[in-house]
């Protein structure tokens, strides 16, 4: 049933914005802490969150809830890193609850999988059933670069994990001009033989001034990166959606699936679905715009939800039509200051 039929269903009015998107899909960043300092992602000397600053675990909940009584039926979580906050587990445990009354479809996170060894098994006892992993490279010295601070073996072992937990990875990498380009059929090969699958991301302009220039040197147009596929392989477009921004293709000759997340050479906005919650409670109406609305006043002004609720609507009320990210001018239009690790992406 579509997430507005059954909001009806239950009496509520369903979150639709201003250009009649229906609100189906959260995505929580539960920290802004991460144990990597990926260079796209973060600035090396992170100034992070206050502990006191953030929201509990229960009132995750609560704010969770919420929206998916109003209609959400997916829900990601995200970080900075989400397996480093303490307690994860129980929020996991928390949230599985939904999908044992079928309000939510999808419980699910993104991670860089390094604590994957430790989680997959107990995340998939709790209904997760796939997981998108952030992996740029497969050679342990530039993976040590990109990300500053990883071990690619650790992300690797915990990748392992979860397909032994039974939980189907996708691999999800930030395409760079001058890092991975030489590793495009590396990837896809080892994808293929893994049976990951595996999406290709633009780099957006997020985070300092510094960064942002380097994103423009960086940015790999997926177009490019299509086309290069295509020299190799019969690619396929497929209908298929997951609820989330890619556009997947099949390549003929080994079955998989690959995806293509293109925020600058073809923008999706039309179709956005998602809000984004931070650890403080601030929910971002869009990845690439500065306006958000403060839902932790409302949140803790009353033990009973209805404040809550008309805050969460009246921010999708203000939901913009999307982002303004370009870099087609040779310089780095629509830049966001904030980083990404703010949002989870
Ligand atoms: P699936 O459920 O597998 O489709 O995942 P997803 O693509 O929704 O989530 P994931 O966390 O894997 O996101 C991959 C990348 O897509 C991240 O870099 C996000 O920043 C980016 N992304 C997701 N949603 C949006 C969006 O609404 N706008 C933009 N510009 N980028 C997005
Ligand atoms: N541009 C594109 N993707 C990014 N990610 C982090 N920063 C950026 C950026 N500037 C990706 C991570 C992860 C996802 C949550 O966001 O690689 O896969
Ligand atoms: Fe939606 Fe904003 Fe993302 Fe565009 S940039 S797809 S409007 S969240």
């Amino acid at each position: 049933m579509q997430p507005t039929a059954r909001a009806y269903l239950f009496g509520m009015v369903p979150l639709v914005d201003p250009f009649a998107r229906a609100i189906s899909y959260l995505r929580v960043s539960v920290t802004d802490r991460c144990d990597f300092r990926c260079t796209y992602c973060m600035s090396e000397n992170m100034t992070f969150l206050p502990k006191a600053d953030l929201l509990s675990l229960e009132e995750l909940d609560r704010l969770c809830s919420s929206f998916i009584r109003l209609g959400v039926e997916k829900l990601r979580i995200t970080g900075g890193e989400p397996l480093v906050r303490k307690g994860i587990l129980t929020f996991f445990e928390a949230m599985s609850r939904h999908l044992g009354t079928g309000a939510l479809k999808e419980l699910t996170l993104t991670t860089n999988g390094s604590q994957l060894a430790k989680f997959a098994e107990p995340l998939a006892a709790l209904g997760v059933r796939r997981i998108n992993v952030s992996l740029d490279t497969l050679d342990p010295a530039k993976f040590a670069r990109i990300t500053r601070w990883g071990r690619l073996g650790q992300v690797l072992d915990g990748i392992a994990a979860a397909q032994a937990a039974g939980l189907r990875v996708k691999i999800n990498t930030v395409a760079l001009k001058g890092f991975n380009e030489d590793e495009l059929f590396g990837l896809i090969d080892w994808c293929a033989a893994e049976g990951h699958d595996l999406t290709f991301i633009e780099v957006m302009p997020m985070g300092d001034d510094i960064g942002n220039a380097l994103r423009l040197d960086q940015y790999w147009p997926l177009k490019d990166l299509r086309a290069r596929i295509a020299e190799r392989h019969v690619l396929t477009e497929l209908a298929e959606r997951t609820g989330g921004p890619a556009r997947y293709v099949r390549l003929e000759e080994t079955g998989q699936k690959i995806g293509f997340i293109t925020p600058l050479t073809h923008n999706f906005c039309e179709s956005c679905n998602r809000v984004r919650l931070t650890c403080t409670g601030e929910l971002y109406m869009c990845l690439g715009q500065e306006d958000m609305a403060d839902l932790r006043a409302p949140l803790r002004a009353s033990p009973d939800d209805g404040l809550l609720e008309a805050a969460i609507r009246a921010a999708i009320a203000r939901k913009p039509k999307g982002h303004d990210f370009d870099y087609s001018r040779q310089h780095v239009a629509g830049r966001m200051t904030r980083h990404m690790s703010h949002t989870g992406g």
